[in-house]
């Protein structure tokens, strides 16, 4: 299981899925540093984690932020390309993470991909994801590939957004039929299943998939349930929903859906057919959490770049 001097390295301890991996780690009594791309960010863990900048563009910097390191914990992506931080600047940054990690002697990597993960997918943020896997596969590390769909949890945006939507509008789109399936998980159950894989010495890919698969719509139908919501649902061409988003997202100046999202959504892409490696029920979780969910908005423009 390892020694506690032992050094972990996390991207984005700051951030949303890192957050709750450093915690694990922590409460090991672990060794943390985080490398970020927010290195001023209030440090919520004090002087138990250690901050490094990113550092792409200086290699050798970012191999001496990891030198030391038995483990990286790799949660770095974007989610949509946005002015310079494309998704192929996304897998070039994560390609020279690897192999700064392999220079500095890490001996394991465990990292956050998708399910449905593909170096064919049309979808540039599954396609990217697909590329890193073969990558990671090919270093010169041992790997846990975890692969999570859709996740929920206090500082989630998707779900949280949903319910914000729902609060505020008497309508809510459905892009198309809304039948498509999801398959929501715990955003501490990922990170659970993160640091029990950073412990194991094989390879291993595997779906972070909750014990819950819904339909979009009764997702939606469900979360409005939990916040009181009397929107109506109306099902529109996703075009027009894609228009409508773009609309709102001027307004709360975000980017809420993108197109890739859409269409990714929509081709069952964020479900598993494993059987499920998450425990935490979302409509269990939305039953303790509809109170707070959706009462702020949550920024992406804002989280990572202002
Ligand atoms: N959220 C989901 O529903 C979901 C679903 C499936 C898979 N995943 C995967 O899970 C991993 C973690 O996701 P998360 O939602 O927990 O992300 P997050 O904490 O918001 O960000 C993870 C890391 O990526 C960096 N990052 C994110 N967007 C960036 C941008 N536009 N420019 C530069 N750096 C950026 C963050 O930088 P800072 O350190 O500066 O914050 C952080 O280090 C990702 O690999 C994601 O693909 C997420």
């Amino acid at each position: 299981m390892g020694n506690n001097d032992e050094l972990h390295v996390v991207t984005g301890a700051f951030g949303y899925t890192g957050k709750y991996i450093t915690q694990k780690l922590l409460s090991l009594g672990k060794k943390v540093r985080t490398i970020t791309g927010h290195p001023n960010r209030p440090n919520p863990f004090g002087n138990k984690v250690a901050i490094s900048p990113f550092n792409f563009d200086k290699p050798a910097e970012l191999v001496k932020s990891l030198r030391g390191a038995v483990t990286l914990y790799n949660t770095y992506w974007v989610r949509f390309s946005y002015k310079q931080v494309t998704f192929d600047r996304a897998v070039e940054n994560t390609k020279v993470l690897i192999r700064a990690a392999e220079e500095a002697g890490v001996q394991r990597m465990v990292h956050i991909s998708i399910t449905n993960a593909s170096e064919s997918s049309l979808f540039p943020y599954f396609r990217g994801k697909g590329i890193l896997e073969k990558a990671i596969c090919q270093s010169g590390m041992s790997y846990a590939i975890i692969r999570p769909t859709v996740l929920f949890g206090h500082e989630d945006i998707l779900i949280n957004n949903i319910a914000w939507l729902l609060r505020r509008f008497p309508f809510f789109a459905i892009l198309g039929s809304g039948a498509y399936k999801l398959q929501p998980v715990f955003v501490e159950d990922v990170a659970e299943l993160a640091v029990k894989a950073g412990q194991y010495g094989e390879n291993v890919i595997m779906d972070a998939v909750g014990p819950e698969i819904y339909a979009f719509h009764e997702m939606v139908q469900l979360i409005a349930e939990k916040v009181h919501s009397k929107a109506k649902l109306i099902y529109l061409r996703p075009e027009l929903t894609l228009f409508f988003s773009r609309l709102i997202g001027y307004v709360v100046n975000d980017v809420i859906l993108t197109r890739d999202e859409v269409y990714g959504l929509m081709s069952n892409l964020l479900i598993s057919g494993n059987p499920p490696t998450g425990r935490t029920r979302l409509s269990a979780w939305l039953a303790d959490n509809g109170e707070s969910i959706g009462v702020k908005y949550a920024s992406e423009l804002g989280r990572h770049y202002h």
